[in-house]
């Protein structure tokens, strides 16, 4: 790092550092979209990709076609009768849903003996196969017109984003997206193919899949066997359908080999995957409102939710296995959080974006070309701040109607209202494409509900809310829960304990039948739950169309700001790329240790031998006997990499990474399978704002190591022979 520049540091906050040598302790910023990778010719050559970088901006060609998205996480297909590898944790909610008491698949692991044996994913689950990208930035912005307010320019993108979908679509099988780059600046059309009938082939027990569990999430060392597999199947005719024993495995037309030699320290790896999100360009009046106002009040209140959480469903009580999976969201980004705030403070992150901006507006101010970026610069602050203080405005109103049933009454009240329009004219996510999922959602509700730990989730946000000054609240909320001055906390819970005991929205049948209520009908009812959210109807809406006109105005300022931001890179040799939407990107960097913090050193993998002397028999360190048995004698197989005389477990990168990214094939040069990429260490959270070239870190399953558990603890040799091994 010493060798860098004071100039060059801080604009590497957010480009590829092309002038810059590649050293070993300089991590490898960039979510680049595949069509960008020609730009960067060089610099991936010298990392050490060895296919043509143009071969990787082919989406629909190899390696490209292979890797999917599942929504949420990403994958990847490894055999040509559809096999699909992501994380553990990302399928083991399919593994939960299909889990009984006798059949514990998490505690004992699945694995399918033959096609006839895999078993349907969790409902809604899907796989996307990425078929074309278009860019449509001139479509989405056709009819803007300058002088228009911001709800009506948002209005004017909306129809034009819903027409571009319903076009893609009316092509069956498809369900297609509209996505922005660089704020605005650029619009693209993704048409993926929708596959529905989603099985789980293969998932190692928690004991391996899970090894370390809360407990070393976010850390390293790291020995989680972090894969797990499915398999796409379609109609006999091949296209995608809802499962039926009478569909096929889906025959990608591209699929990744697996390397069982996998990878070396210092040897070229890149992920390919759908990032989340990451707020690289954020003005600095969001990274101080984030900083200073957002994640401090979020790590509070997530300290209450769990322990509320934790003391109304005990370990070992029904509750508790159906709220397991929120208390694992809520302590994942609980710890999150605290590595983003620790980042911060580390890497100075409020005064880096003060300088970054300031030289920005230097550069602008000599090269703006009548472009007026130095004025956009200036409203776009404006807006910023006016955001940031909506947003504090209305956090605790939002957090006082998360109770699942309220949310289940909203939902039916405002399809109801939605449903009176032309489905063009709804609102997305109440248009007939969306009724899928919005029943997926109703369903879904009995799994995570449970009426004892909603109310305390309830009261507890109440009384958050009920300590925020009146200007704050929300009057309709007040009036309908008697919410005065003097608020006697006792009645409060009688009142709330009417609203579960009087509901019938609790039933998953009411539920689904609503979906076909009149708003009239829905307005006559007496549940408290629809009660409440018809009285609460108009203020929502209202907050949602001033949401939608600063959106509105965002769509001209951002595009601007990152004009001025892509022109400034540009002058000084580097390729900006967007920040993270979901879409498909490809980071690129090396294997290697790191250090975490002075006197501290990472090295590169870890092995079999660490499972081993982290176990105690205790859950989540409790390796299955038989693991630790074939470890004791050391039986390698094939799967040793002699320069650490084990079978790797995990390893580390340089890789630019974020949530998403979950499940994300790890290619080496060749494009080969050597893991899958599934956490990022506690010190690189922060990088979602500011990527830290010193001290951020991806960290990966080796495909030794899967190769190894599959072919010597879970006996699933005949699904390693249907994968192309590269010995
Ligand atoms: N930290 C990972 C992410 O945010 C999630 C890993 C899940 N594993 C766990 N032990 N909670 O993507």
């Amino acid at each position: 790092m010493f060798y860098i520049k004071p100039k060059a540091l801080f604009s590497c906050a957010f480009v590829s550092l092309l002038a810059l040598q590649a050293g070993p302790i300089v991590a490898k910023e960039g979510m680049f979209t595949p069509d960008q990778l020609p730009e960067i010719t060089k610099d991936l050559r010298k990392t050490g990709l060895k296919i043509k970088p143009s071969q990787l901006s082919n989406l629909t060609e190899f390696p490209m076609g292979a890797i999917i998205s599942l929504g949420g996480c990403s994958a990847s297909f490894v055999s040509d009768q559809g096999l699909v590898a992501t994380n553990h944790h990302c399928s083991r909610g399919s593994v939960q849903f299909n889990s009984t008491e006798e059949n514990n698949y998490l505690e004992d692991g699945f694995l399918a003996k033959s096609l006839e044996d895999e078993l349907p994913a969790a409902p809604g689950s899907r796989v996307y196969v990425t078929k074309q990208v278009t860019d449509v930035t001139s479509a989405v912005l056709d009819g803007v017109k300058e002088g228009m307010s911001g709800e009506e320019r948002f209005k004017v993108i909306e129809q034009n984003r819903k027409a571009l979908l319903a076009s893609c679509e009316s092509d069956a099988g498809h369900r297609c997206q509209v996505s922005s780059f660089f704020g605005g600046a650029q619009y693209k059309l993704n048409k993926r193919l929708e596959i529905k009938d989603v099985r789980i082939v293969y998932s190692p027990a928690d004991s391996v899949g899970r090894y370390g569990g809360d407990a070393d999430n976010w850390l390293w060392p790291r020995h989680t066997g972090d894969f797990a597999f499915y398999r796409a199947y379609v109609s006999p005719n091949g296209e995608p359908a809802e499962f039926s024993k009478d569909n096929v495995p889906y025959k990608p037309e591209h699929s990744l080999k697996v390397s069982a030699k996998g990878i070396q320290e210092g040897d070229f790896v890149m992920v390919a995957g759908y990032p989340g999100s990451t707020s690289r360009y954020a003005r600095l009046t969001e990274v101080k409102n984030v900083f200073d106002w957002t994640y401090p009040t979020w790590i509070t209140l997530l300290e209450n939710w769990i322990s509320t959480i934790e003391q109304t469903a005990p370990e070992g009580s029904d509750a508790r296995i159906k709220y397991e999976a929120r208390l694992a969201g809520l302590n994942n980004f609980y710890k999150n959080l605290g590595g983003q705030v620790k980042g911060a403070k580390r890497v100075g992150l409020v005064d880096r974006r003060a300088q970054r901006e300031n030289a920005l507006n230097e550069w602008v101010a000599n090269n703006d070309d009548g472009q007026g970026f130095a004025e956009a610069i200036t409203a776009l602050d404006a807006l910023s701040e006016e955001s940031a203080q909506v947003s504090r405005q209305q956090y605790w109103y939002r957090n006082v109607t998360r109770p699942s049933l309220l949310g289940a009454a909203k939902r039916l009240y405002r399809l109801s209202k939605e449903s009176e329009k032309p489905d063009p004219e709804r609102e997305s996510g109440y248009q007939e494409r969306d009724l899928t999922f919005f029943s997926e959602g109703m369903k879904s509700i009995d799994r995570r509900f449970d009426p004892a730990v909603d109310k305390a989730e309830w009261l507890m946000f109440i009384e958050g809310y009920l300590a925020q000054p009146k200007s704050q609240r929300v009057a309709a909320f007040d009036q309908m829960l008697g919410l005065t001055d003097e608020v006697d906390m006792a009645e409060l819970s009688k009142r709330l304990d009417t609203f579960y005991s009087d509901t019938t929205l609790n039933s998953v049948d009411t539920r689904l039948a609503l979906m076909s209520a009149s708003a009239t009908e829905l307005e006559n009812s007496s549940d408290p739950f629809i009660e409440l959210a018809v009285a609460l109807y108009d203020v929502d809406i209202a907050q949602e169309n001033a949401s939608k006109d600063r959106r509105g105005r965002y769509a001209v300022l951002e595009p601007q700001y990152m004009r001025a931001i892509i022109n400034w890179q540009k002058a000084q040799g580097f390729t900006a790329y967007p920040d993270a939407n979901s879409n498909l990107r490809v980071s690129y960097g090396n294997v290697m240790g790191g250090s975490p913090k002075d006197g501290l050193n990472y090295t590169a993998f870890t092995t079999l031998e660490g499972i081993t002397e982290k176990d105690t028999g205790v859950a989540p360190f409790n390796a299955p006997k038989a693991q630790l048995k074939l470890i004791d004698e050391a039986d390698y197989g094939s799967y040793e990499l002699k320069s650490i005389n084990s079978v790797p477990v995990n390893f580390m990168s340089d890789l630019d990474i974020t949530g998403g990214n979950s499940g994300s094939a790890t290619l080496n040069g060749k494009g080969e399978l050597v893991g899958l990429v599934f956490d990022g260490t506690i010190e690189s959270v922060n990088s979602d704002w500011d990527f830290d070239i010193a001290k951020t870190r991806a960290i990966h399953v080796d495909s030794r190591y899967m190769l190894w558990v599959m072919e010597k603890l879970d006996n699933a040799q005949f699904l390693i022979d249907e994968m192309d091994i590269v010995k």
